[in-house]
């Protein structure tokens, strides 16, 4: 009785302490979040993608096993696959065991259509404005500004295609990637 009235606005042991959990989850939330990107930074990527690197997909979502994708196209092909970033990428069948070890971004350098191939005319062919890319995917017509950005492409241990970052110099132009 006396305790209540004589100490109505301090809390007892129990309350602190639950005031105190609660004031720590408060503070380290925001904390937490603002560490994350920096902590992110400083660990390496998990094994299975390393080098920033996935393994390419079908229109399902599937992993693309390297055998059964070259068994069912042919030379000369470039296939959509699901590459880095989830962006659709070109696999180029070069022979009836190998792709080619650079993969396309399908991504229009100009405004970001998909280009389709064109086999006919050996070039990818942009239907929004006209633009055109070769065989390699080096930007041949404008508007675009720039060549489709390149990846890796290579079959990892487990017998998938795998795409890895493309950091190194643009073969294609001997320039610096601008994508990277
Ligand atoms: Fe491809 Fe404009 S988006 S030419």
């Amino acid at each position: 009785m006396t305790q209540a009235s004589g100490t109505p606005d301090v809390p007892d042991l129990g309350r602190r302490q639950l005031l105190n959990i609660l004031l720590l989850g408060a503070a380290s939330g925001p904390v937490l979040g603002m560490l994350y990107p920096v902590v992110k930074y400083f660990i390496p990527p998990a094994s299975g993608s390393a080098g920033g690197g996935v393994t390419a997909k079908d229109a399902l979502g599937n992993d693309i096993v390297a055998s059964e994708f070259l068994a069912s196209h042919k030379t000369g092909d470039r296939v959509l696959a699901q590459g880095l970033k989830g962006d659709p990428t070109y696999i180029t069948v070069e022979g009836s065991e190998a792709i080619a070890s650079y993969g396309l971004n399908a991504i229009c350098t100009h405004l970001g259509c998909v280009v389709p191939w064109n086999a006919n005319e050996n070039k990818f062919m942009c239907p929004c404005h006209g633009s055109q890319y070769n065989s390699e995917g080096k930007v041949v017509r404008g508007p675009a500004p720039l060549s489709l950005a390149l990846a890796h492409a290579e079959v990892n241990d487990s017998g998938k295609i795998s795409l890895t970052p493309w950091t190194e110099t643009d073969f294609r132009t001997d320039e610096a990637p601008w994508w990277a």
